[in-house]
C-alpha cells in the first residue's frame, strides 16, 4: 500500500503548500476584480467567471457527448453501443435517491465515528482527518463488499489523489487528469473494482444498495467492462479531494465560530438519532445553513479546467476545441456585486426571511427592485453554484450535504475536537480551500 491509511492523518501527513498555489488565485481574484468575469488566465486557458456565461459554455460544451469506444471495439475496429455520460449519470441519480434514507445516514455515522475513534488522544492533521473521514464513509455507497483487502487499496488509490491535490497542483486549479497516484496502485485499485462488478454480474457476488450496482444492472451490457470500471473509477475519483476539503472548512469554521458551534450543539442534543438519520436537513435547519455558508466562503475546488471540445464563442473570446476554459463558483461566491459582505460568515443570510436580501441585485437589496438604487426590473437571486454547473453538477450532492451535517453533530455533540496551542491555522485558497496549520486532537466529550 503506498500510504498507510490509518496513519495519514498523523501530524505532518502533508507536504507543505507551495507559495504558488496560494499566489495563483489571488493573482485571479485580483484580475477578475480588474479585468472582469471572462479574461484570458494563460495561453490557451480562458477563465469565464459570469455565472450565466459559463453555464451556457458549459452546457454547450458537454451536452450529449457520447462516452468514448470499449476497448475491444477499438481493437476490432467496430462502433461501440453508444452510450452518454447523461445516461451514466442518470442511472446515479435513480440511485442516489434510493439512498438518501436513513439507513444511508446511520451507515455513514458508523463508519466516520470509527475514523474518530481510531485517532482519539492523539495529535493529527486535521485536514487529513477530515478527507479521511469522508473518504472511509463514502467508499461503501459507492462501491459496497470489497473484501478488506480490496477495500485497502481502493482506499490507498484515493489517498494518494487527494496527497497529489493537497501538495501539488501548483498552477492552482483542479484537472482531474492529473489526479494521480503511482500507476500500480492505481491498476490494483482497477482490478479491485473490476472483480466486483465481474462477480456481481455473473451472480457469485450479491447485488448491493450502492452506487455501483445501476451500472451492472441497467448499463453494463452497452458500456462493456472497461467503460463500467471507468464510471465506477471516476465517480471514487470525485470523492478523492472536494468532499474532503468541504469537511475541513467545516472544522475549520467549528473553532473558528464559537458562537455557532454551540447552536448547533443545542440544535443536536434535542434531536434524537432516528429523527436526524431519517431527515438530518429538515431535523437541523441551523447546521444546514451554517453548511451552505462553509460551502459558499470555501467552495471546494477552487477552479475547474475543462477541455473545449465544441467550438464556442464567449464575450467576444473564440475557444477552440483542445483549449481549456476555467470556472469558478468560488470567485462567485465571493462577488461583491451578488453578496453582501461576502467576506463575512454569515449562516443567516439562509433564512427564507432574508432570503435574497444578502445579493445586491435581489429584489430586497439595494439594487433590487424594492431597494434605493433599484429599477424596479426583477432579478435573479445570488448565484449560488456549491455543486458545480450542470449538466456535470455533482451527483453526491445531497449525500455530501448530509455527511457534513452528520460531521457538525458528531464534532458538537459527541467528540470534541481541540486545536494545538498557537496553532494559528488560518484559510489558503489552493485547488481546494484548504486551512494550514490545522493540527489538533480529537477527544470523547463527557
Ligand atoms: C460537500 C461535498 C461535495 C462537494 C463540494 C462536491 C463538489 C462537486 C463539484 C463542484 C462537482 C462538479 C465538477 C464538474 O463540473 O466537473 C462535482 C461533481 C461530481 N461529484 Fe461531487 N461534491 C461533493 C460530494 C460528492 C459525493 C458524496 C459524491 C458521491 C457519492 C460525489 C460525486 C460526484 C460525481 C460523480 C461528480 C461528477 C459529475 C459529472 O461529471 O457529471 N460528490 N462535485
Amino acid at each position: 500500500m503506498e500510504v498507510p491509511a490509518a496513519d495519514s492523518a498523523d501530524q505532518n501527513a502533508r507536504e507543505p503548500e507551495s507559495p504558488e498555489q496560494r499566489e495563483f488565485i489571488s493573482t485571479l481574484r485580483r484580475r477578475y476584480h480588474d479585468e472582469g468575469s471572462v479574461f484570458w488566465v494563460d495561453d490557451g486557458e480562458l477563465g469565464i467567471f459570469d455565472p450565466d456565461l459559463a453555464r451556457r459554455v458549459h452546457t454547450h460544451n458537454v451536452v450529449g457527448s457520447p462516452l468514448g469506444d470499449r476497448l475491444i471495439d477499438l481493437l476490432r475496429r467496430r462502433p461501440s453501443p453508444v452510450v452518454t455520460w447523461d445516461q451514466v449519470r442518470g442511472a446515479w441519480l435513480g440511485r442516489i435517491r434510493a439512498l438518501s434514507g436513513a439507513q444511508t445516514t446511520a451507515g455513514l455515522e458508523e463508519r466516520m465515528r470509527a475514523v474518530f475513534h481510531a485517532r482519539l488522544g492523539r495529535e493529527v492533521d486535521l485536514v487529513w482527518l477530515a478527507h479521511e473521514t469522508i473518504t472511509r464513509a463514502t467508499v461503501p455507497v459507492i462501491i459496497d463488499g470489497l473484501s478488506p483487502r480490496a477495500a485497502a487499496v481502493v482506499h490507498a488509490d484515493l489517498i494518494g489523489k487527494i496527497r497529489h491535490l493537497l501538495a501539488t497542483a501548483e498552477s492552482g486549479h483542479l484537472d482531474n487528469s492529473r489526479l494521480s497516484t503511482s500507476p500500480m496502485t492505481q491498476i490494483r485499485a482497477g482490478l479491485a473494482v473490476r472483480m466486483e462488478l465481474r462477480g456481481r454480474s455473473r451472480g457469485s457476488r450479491p447485488g448491493r444498495l450502492d452506487l455501483t450496482e445501476p451500472i451492472v444492472r441497467d448499463l453494463l451490457p452497452d458500456l462493456g467492462m472497461d467503460r463500467a470500471v471507468d464510471a465506477v473509477t471516476a465517480m471514487l475519483t470525485a470523492v478523492a479531494g472536494p468532499p474532503g476539503s468541504a469537511a475541513a472548512s467545516v472544522m475549520f469554521e467549528l473553532q473558528r465560530q464559537t458562537h455557532w458551534a454551540e447552536l448547533l450543539r443545542k440544535e443536536h442534543l434535542d434531536v434524537p438519532d432516528e429523527e436526524f438519520h431519517a431527515s438530518p436537513t429538515r431535523s437541523a435547519p441551523v447546521t444546514h445553513r451554517f453548511v451552505k455558508e462553509v460551502l459558499r466562503l470555501w467552495n471546494p475546488p477552487s477552479l475547474l479546467a475543462r477541455v473545449v471540445r465544441r467550438e464556442t464563442k464567449v464575450a467576444g473570446h473564440t475557444l477552440h476545441p483542445g483549449q481549456l476554459y476555467l470556472l469558478s463558483s468560488l470567485m462567485v461566491h465571493h462577488d461583491p456585486a451578488y453578496w453582501t459582505d461576502p467576506e463575512t460568515f454569515d449562516p443567516d443570510r439562509w433564512l427564507p426571511e432574508a432570503s435574497n436580501a444578502n445579493c445586491p441585485n435581489g429584489p430586497n437589496g439595494p439594487n433590487g427592485p424594492n431597494g434605493p438604487n433599484g429599477t424596479g426590473e426583477p432579478t435573479a437571486r445570488a448565484p449560488y453554484i456549491p455543486f458545480g454547473w450542470a449538466p456535470t453538477s455533482c451527483v453526491g450532492a445531497t449525500l455530501g450535504t448530509t455527511q457534513l451535517i452528520l460531521l457538525c453533530r458528531l464534532l458538537t455533540t459527541r467528540y470534541a475536537l481541540t486545536p494545538r496551542p498557537g496553532g494559528h491555522a488560518r484559510m489558503m485558497l489552493a485547488a481546494v480551500p484548504t486551512p494550514t496549520r490545522f493540527y489538533g486532537q480529537v477527544t470523547l466529550r463527557g
